[in-house]
C-alpha cells in the first residue's frame, strides 16, 4: 500500500513536568530521525501549565499556555499527549481532545484505571488511537507486547513488581535490615517517594497499574476498586529476616490470575522464593512476567519510572500514532474488552501463607496447633521456630495453598488459644511449585 505524505504531526503536551519534560527533551533529540525512522516529523505545537511564569529551561517559551481551549481550538494539532496526571481535569481534557477528533497518548493510570472503559469507548466511537504505554513500568513495553505480540495467547497470569518506591524499600529493608519507617525516610531523602507517599506505599499505584494489565489480559473490565489491595506498610525487619532463614524475599506483587473463568487481581506484599526470576529485581527497577498458553513464560525488565525512561514509552506511543496517521490505521485496536468475567471471592482465593506468631514454649503446643489447621484443611509445608527464652518461642509457619476464608477461619481459632501469645504478622507466599 502507497503511504501517504504526512509531513508533520503537531502534538500538544499537557503538563511538562518530569515525564512532559522528558517528552520535550527526547522530541529535541530525535528530531533529525524522525523522518527517516517513521516517515513524517514530529512537532510540538503547545504545551500546558499551571503556571505560565515558571521559568523552563530549555523550552520554548512561546509554546506554553495555561488555557486547554487554545489546544482544543488548534485545528493543526493532531495529537494531545497528556502528561499532567490524577483524574480532574486530565479526564475532562482527554474526552474533549478525543471529540475533537485528536488522538491521544497518556501516562495517566490513575484516569485509566477508574475510567479506562469511559475512554476506551469515546476513542474507539471516533475511530481514534488512545496509547497509553508509561501507565504501566514506566519505561518497560509491557501494554504493546499485551496487546499486539501476545495476541496469539490466552494470558494465564501475570506477576509485577510494578512500584519502584515499595521496591526500593523491601530492598533497603532486606539488604540492611532496616525498618520500614527508616527505609521509606532514605527513600524520601533520595527521591525516590514523593512527600505523601501513601499511594506508594499502601499499594494503590501499583493496584491502578494491576487493574490496567487484567483489563488487558483478560478482556474484561477491572477497575483499580475491584483490585484486592494491601501494601507493604505492616511489614517488619524481623518478618524480612525470618522469610530470608526459610529461603524466600518479600516484594510487593501485583497479581493478575484467571483462574476457572474468574478474575483474581491483587496486590500485597508476598514471600517469593529467592531463585524466583522476580527476587532478584531490586532497588527501583520493576519486572513484569507473563504467562501466555502459546508463549509460557516472558519477563520484561527495567526502569518503570523517571524522566527518560518515562518519556522512552510515551515517545514511542506518539511515534506509533504518527505511524497510524500516516497508514490511515487510527483506532484499529479491535475490541479491548469483549469479555465480561467476574471477580473470584477474597475468601475462595487459595494461596500459601507465610504465619510469624508468639507462642508458649512448651509441649503440647504444635499439636494443639496442627489440630487447629486440620480441622480448617490448612497443612503444614515448612516450620521455624525460635526459642525466645522465658518459656516463649516465636514460630514460622509456610502453609501449603489453602482457601482464604478457611486459613483465616483457623487464623482466627489461634488468637483465642491461650498458648497463641500474639500473631505478628501473616504474608502470602508465591511462585512455588
Ligand atoms: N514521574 C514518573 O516517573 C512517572 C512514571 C510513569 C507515569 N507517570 C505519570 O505521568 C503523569 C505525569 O507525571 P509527572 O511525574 O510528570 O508529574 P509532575 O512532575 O507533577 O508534572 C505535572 C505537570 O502537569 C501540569 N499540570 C498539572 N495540573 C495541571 C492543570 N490543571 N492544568 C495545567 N497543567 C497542569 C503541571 O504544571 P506546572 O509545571 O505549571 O505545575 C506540571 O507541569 C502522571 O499521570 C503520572 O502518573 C509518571
Amino acid at each position: 500500500m502507497a503511504q501517504k505524505k504526512l509531513g508533520t504531526v503537531h502534538i500538544a503536551i499537557l503538563g511538562l513536568g518530569t515525564v512532559g519534560g522528558g517528552v520535550y527533551k527526547l522530541i529535541e533529540r530525535q528530531k533529525e530521525n524522525f523522518e527517516k525512522k517513521i516517515g513524517c516529523q514530529i512537532a510540538v505545537k503547545k504545551i500546558l501549565v499551571r503556571n505560565i511564569h515558571k521559568i523552563r529551561d530549555g523550552v520554548d517559551a512561546s509554546l506554553l499556555t495555561d488555557n486547554f481551549d487554545e489546544i482544543i481550538r488548534d485545528d493543526e494539532i493532531d495529537v494531545v499527549v497528556e502528561l499532567m496526571g490524577g483524574i480532574h481535569p486530565a479526564k475532562e481534557y482527554v474526552l474533549k481532545a478525543l471529540a475533537a477528533g485528536k488522538q491521544v497518548v497518556t501516562a495517566n493510570k490513575d484516569l485509566i484505571a477508574a475510567h479506562g472503559e469511559e475512554i476506551f469507548g469515546a476513542a474507539a466511537e471516533k475511530g481514534l488511537d488512545f496509547k497509553f504505554e508509561a501507565a504501566v513500568a514506566g519505561g518497560i513495553p509491557v501494554i504493546a507486547p499485551l496487546m499486539k505480540s501476545l495476541a496469539g495467547n490466552d494470558i494465564e497470569e501475570i506477576i509485577g513488581i510494578v512500584n519502584g518506591t515499595t521496591n526500593f524499600i523491601l530492598t533497603k529493608m532486606t539488604a540492611e535490615g532496616m525498618e520500614f519507617a527508616d527505609a521509606l525516610a532514605e527513600a524520601t531523602r533520595l527521591g525516590y517517594a514523593e512527600a505523601d507517599p501513601t499511594a506508594d506505599v499502601e499499594g494503590y499505584d501499583a493496584g491502578r497499574k494491576c487493574a490496567i494489565l487484567s483489563t488487558l489480559a483478560f478482556h474484561s473490565w477491572v477497575t483499580d476498586k475491584d483490585v484486592i489491595t494491601e501494601g507493604i506498610t505492616k511489614i517488619t525487619a524481623a518478618d524480612i529476616h525470618f522469610a530470608k532463614e526459610m529461603g524466600y524475599v518479600i516484594k510487593l506483587l501485583a497479581i493478575a490470575r484467571e483462574v476457572e473463568g474468574e478474575i483474581i487481581s491483587s496486590v500485597y506484599p508476598a514471600l517469593i522464593p529467592q531463585e524466583h526470576p522476580l527476587a532478584s529485581v531490586n532497588d527501583s527497577f520493576n519486572a513484569v512476567f507473563i504467562r501466555g498458553d502459546a508463549v509460557g513464560d516472558t519477563m520484561f525488565y527495567g526502569r518503570g519510572a523517571g524522566e527518560l525512561p518515562t518519556a522512552s514509552a510515551v515517545m514511542g506511543d506518539i511515534m506509533e500514532v504518527a505511524v497510524d496517521m500516516l497508514m490511515d490505521a487510527c483506532g484499529r485496536t479491535g475490541e479491548v474488552c469483549y469479555r465480561k468475567l467476574p471477580f473470584k471471592p477474597q475468601g475462595e482465593i487459595a494461596n500459601r501463607f507465610f504465619l510469624r506468631m508468639h507462642v508458649e514454649d512448651k509441649p503440647g503446643v504444635m499439636a494443639a496447633i496442627a489440630n487447629v489447621f486440620g480441622i480448617n484443611n490448612v497443612s503444614m509445608k515448612q516450620l521455624l521456630q525460635k526459642s525466645l527464652g522465658a518459656d516463649e518461642a516465636e514460630l514460622m509457619i509456610v502453609t501449603e495453598k489453602v482457601k482464604e476464608k478457611n486459613f483465616r477461619n483457623a487464623l482466627r481459632l489461634l488468637t483465642e488459644m491461650e498458648i497463641i501469645k500474639g500473631v505478628s504478622n501473616v504474608i502470602r507466599v508465591h511462585g512455588l511449585k
